[in-house]
């Protein structure tokens, strides 16, 4: 049997595109015991994933020149050989950019079937929100008439913790670029204020404006100067997860240089804490729990952006990192 994949052809310097990636047929492997053949039916398009075309990737292996691209996705299982495995069963987990994927069971999680959309476990029962609610859980804690900040406030994961710190009766802050994404947030999203970092010319002056009280709480997915912003809205003992720092994604070449604030940070009892979701695995089960009833009960709104066709898989993704796309971005295939 032959399937559709999609191969790296060149690694990116800066910027990814999508002339570099090209579509190939590949035989099927025949199965092993523990593995099943699944017919991918969603792809999660993640951050991460440009991450592991560089040489040393912070997450996961590196994808090499003619290598099928890595990424999670939802497949139909269509043969099995391993046991509690049937034909039809819903699995989540590493499948490739590819229609059909051999697969070990051991790294696959079981999709409950359920009446919300299958695309629901990658976004807001996926790992972005699981990350948003871990996150304020264990380390934001945001309490009613505190202020909170998020930026990429219309992506997955700030959506999510915009919407979740909400339901905790946070008043909220979304940094996103364009106006359609603050509409989405102040409008359907019901964040208290947004602000468009692409139209302001002086952020800090702009995040003073809006935050006249001051921050308590900083989630912070993009780091540079959007962090260098936050700190000088933020109050003393505030906290701020460092969750992502999108911005410098592209600068593989870039090293880090040593904490900018650092007299700050001490002299305003600052706390500032990396947060990284699958340290707390044991946990998500109650995170899932939880996402379920703020789904249910209307606090937490959906937010996806669906890309149809394996073959626009480099699109999605570059259009991904280029901030095209709202809340969580996937692929369905045919
Ligand atoms: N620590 C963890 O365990 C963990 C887990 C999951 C995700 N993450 C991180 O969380 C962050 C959000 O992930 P996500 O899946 O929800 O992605 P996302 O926010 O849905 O998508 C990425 C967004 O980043 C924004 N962006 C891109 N380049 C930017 C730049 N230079 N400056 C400012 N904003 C930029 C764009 O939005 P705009 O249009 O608003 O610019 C884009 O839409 C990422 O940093 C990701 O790596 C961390």
């Amino acid at each position: 049997m032959q399937t559709e994949a999609i191969t790296l052809i060149r690694k990116p310097i800066g910027a990814l595109t999508p002339d570099m990636f090209e579509p190939v047929m590949q035989a099927v492997p025949e199965l092993a015991d523990g593995q099943v053949l699944l017919r991918v039916k969603l792809l999660s398009i993640d951050p991460y994933q440009r991450g592991l075309l560089d040489e040393s990737p912070m997450t996961g292996a590196p994808v090499a020149v003619g290598a099928v691209m890595s990424g999670r996705g939802i497949g139909e299982v269509l043969q099995s050989r391993a046991p509690s495995w049937d034909v039809g069963d819903l699995a989540l987990g590493e499948v490739g950019w590819r229609e059909h994927s051999v697969v070990p069971v051991a790294g696959l999680q079981r999709i409950v079937k359920s009446p919300m959309p299958l695309s629901h476990n990658l976004g807001v029962l996926g790992f972005p929100a699981i990350t948003a609610w871990l996150g304020l859980e264990t380390i934001g804690f945001p309490t009613a008439g505190e202020c909170v900040l998020v930026s990429s406030a219309a992506g997955a994961v700030g959506s999510a913790v915009g919407q979740i710190a909400k339901a905790r009766g946070a008043r909220v802050i979304g940094i996103a670029g364009g106006t359609r994404k603050l509409s989405l947030l102040r409008d359907t999203l019901g964040f208290d204020a947004a602000v468009d970092y692409r139209a302001e010319r002086d952020l800090a002056a702009a995040l003073k404006l809006v935050a006249p009280n001051g921050l308590d709480l900083y989630f912070d997915n993009v780091g540079e100067q959007m962090l260098d912003a936050a700190f000088s809205v933020l109050n003393n003992a505030g906290r701020v997860l460092l969750c992502g720092h999108i911005a410098s994604y592209d600068d593989t070449f870039k090293a880090d240089t040593g904490p900018r604030h650092y007299r700050e940070i001490m002299n305003r009892r600052w706390r500032v804490q990396g947060f990284v979701v699958r340290d707390h695995m044991a946990r998500f089960a109650e995170a899932r729990k939880a996402l379920v009833d703020l789904v249910e009960s209307g606090r937490l709104q959906p937010v996806v952006t669906r890309i149809e066709g394996l073959r626009n898989a480099p699109v999605a993704l570059c259009g991904l990192l280029n901030g095209h796309h709202v809340g969580k971005t996937f692929v369905e295939l045919a």
